[in-house]
């Protein structure tokens, strides 16, 4: 089993890295491969809805979001870590977010997603909601019915 933690906090050792490393420690103890990216960092713009990632199977902007599909796919678990920026996730984590699983085509159905967001005082439901959608968006999105993506 392996698992693929996105950090999208900007601060390398913030508290998002600390709620993450908690996990981390969880699935070494049962044994559960776990490799985590940090992209809150990262130069990593939004989606231009160009449609070339339907006939490529990759996004058009070769970043980092091309270096995390193949390991969305190899992953048999998801985690999304957020702070929370105004009762909403980190701007460049949503970025990368809705590339990675707009450009990719591979069977998302039977994978865990599980998501962690990490606040000062409030806004949490709202942005832990904002993440665990693109769970629940990636199986219509497959079948293109419900969503309309
Ligand atoms: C631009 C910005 C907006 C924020 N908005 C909120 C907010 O709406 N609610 C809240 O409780 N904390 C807010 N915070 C505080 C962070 O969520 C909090 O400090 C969090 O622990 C930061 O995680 P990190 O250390 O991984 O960066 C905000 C911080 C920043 C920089």
């Amino acid at each position: 089993m392996k698992v693929l933690i996105i950090n999208g906090s900007p601060r390398v050792n913030g508290n998002t890295t600390i709620a993450v490393r908690e996990m981390e420690q969880t699935f070494a103890k049962e044994g559960v491969e776990v490799e985590t990216v940090q992209i809150g960092n990262q130069d990593i713009r939004g989606c231009i809805a160009c449609g070339s990632c339907g006939k490529s199977g990759k996004c058009v902007f070769d970043d980092a979001v091309n270096q995390l599909a193949p390991k969305f796919e190899e992953a048999d678990g998801l985690v999304i870590a957020s702070p929370v920026y105004y009762a909403s996730a980190n701007a460049t984590l949503i970025a990368c977010l809705d590339r990675l699983f707009y450009s990719t085509s591979f069977d998302k159905t039977m994978k865990v997603g599980a998501s962690v967001v990490c606040a000062r005082r409030g806004g949490c439901s709202a942005t832990f909601d904002e993440l665990n959608k693109y769970f629940t968006c990636c199986v219509c999105q497959k079948r293109r019915l419900l969503c309309n993506l």
